[in-house]
């Protein structure tokens, strides 16, 4: 991953603390906290309704939390609105278009918005169009464009005005590898000239390789904060084994069933799958145990849970 200058004695540039959010019964947002430091991208991951869109809408002032709070940059989103949204941008996940505008009198429109003017309005529209690719074509009418060029002007839009902090609700959604790729190059050039991120996805993997950290969400709770290697470190201390045995097979089910480290055995017939505690090791160990034990076995595999099979478990309230 690119060097990026993040210093932990920093002061968070973004901050959740202990934000609520109810709508009537439903608990959007239920207690979640975390911190993102300057330059650093923050992969918010949950399934459709997890508080997602609700927390970025509160971080970006556009919804006030029913209980804690949200500071951006030393700002509260509460007593200080005004300076949060400066030193903002939010690219929502829906898209509301002017169709009869192109590129340029789109950004021009935000440049202006945001109170740029002259020199600096003229800078900012030609930094971002060169940033995000937009630059050739500039004077296309927004309505021809494709779904991965409307993300890069929605992109340029959130980012017109230099924010410190960008916060990106499923950017990804949609697009191509092509499309994904890009925008994953250009969130970490932003975080590598120290733009602080939040990006959410309802899919792990599209943001696993971007993200500094990454914090799981379901019903509005935080249910895992960390590096994606930490998380995956913790939730999958498991293998995933399936083998399938020539005969025995119910002594042999009792035999795994009283060792250490196997659990969650399931059988179907001869073939069993269950998970193993620990690495190679325990694996050959686990193989010779049951050869010792003079079972025949005519098939052996054992495979790492992947990003995915650790993010059904947590969203599924397996780990919590
Ligand atoms: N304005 C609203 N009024 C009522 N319920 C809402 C509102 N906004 C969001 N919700 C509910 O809050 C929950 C979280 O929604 P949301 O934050 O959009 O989740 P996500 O972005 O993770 O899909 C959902 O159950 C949703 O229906
Ligand atoms: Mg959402």
């Amino acid at each position: 991953m690119v060097d990026r200058f993040v210093h932990e004695s920093n002061s968070p540039m973004i901050e959740m603390l202990r934000v609520h959010r109810f709508f009537g019964k439903t608990r959007a947002v239920n207690d979640i906290s975390f911190e993102v430091y300057r330059g650093q991208v923050f992969g918010f991951i949950g399934p459709n309704g997890a508080g997602k869109t609700t927390s970025m809408r509160i971080l970006s002032t556009l919804e006030l939390p029913s209980y804690g709070d949200a500071v951006v940059d030393g700002f509260s989103v509460i007593n200080d609105p005004d300076l949060v949204r400066r030193r903002l941008g939010f690219m929502p996940d829906g898209f509301s278009m002017y169709p009869n505008m192109n590129c340029v009198e789109y950004l021009d429109f935000f440049a202006r918005a945001y109170g740029l003017i002259g020199k600096d309005r003229i800078a900012a529209l030609r930094r971002t169009l060169s940033f995000t690719g937009l630059d050739k074509i500039a004077s296309k009418p927004i309505t021809g464009l494709s779904k991965g060029m409307r993300q890069r002007l929605c992109l340029g839009r959130a980012m017109i005005h230099s924010p410190a902090v960008l916060i990106l609700d499923e950017p990804a959604n949609g697009l191509d590898p092509r499309a994904r790729i890009e925008l994953r190059q250009m969130i970490q050039q932003l975080a590598v000239d120290g733009t602080t991120i939040l990006v959410s996805s309802h899919i792990l993997t599209e943001l696993a390789e971007m993200c500094d950290q990454v914090g799981i969400v379901e019903r509005g709770r935080l249910l895992a904060t960390g590096s994606v290697a930490d998380i995956q470190r913790t939730m999958q201390g498991a293998l995933r084994v399936q083998l399938t045995a020539m005969d025995r097979e119910e002594q042999l089910q009792e035999w795994l069933s009283q060792r250490q480290g196997v659990s969650h055995i399931q059988r179907s017939g001869n073939t069993m799958s269950f998970e193993l505690q620990g690495g190679n090791l325990e694996q050959a160990d686990l193989l010779k145990g049951i050869v010792n034990a003079d079972f025949s076995i005519m098939e052996f595999a054992a495979h790492r849970e992947t990003l995915e099979d650790v993010f059904m478990k947590i969203t599924t309230g397996a780990v919590q």
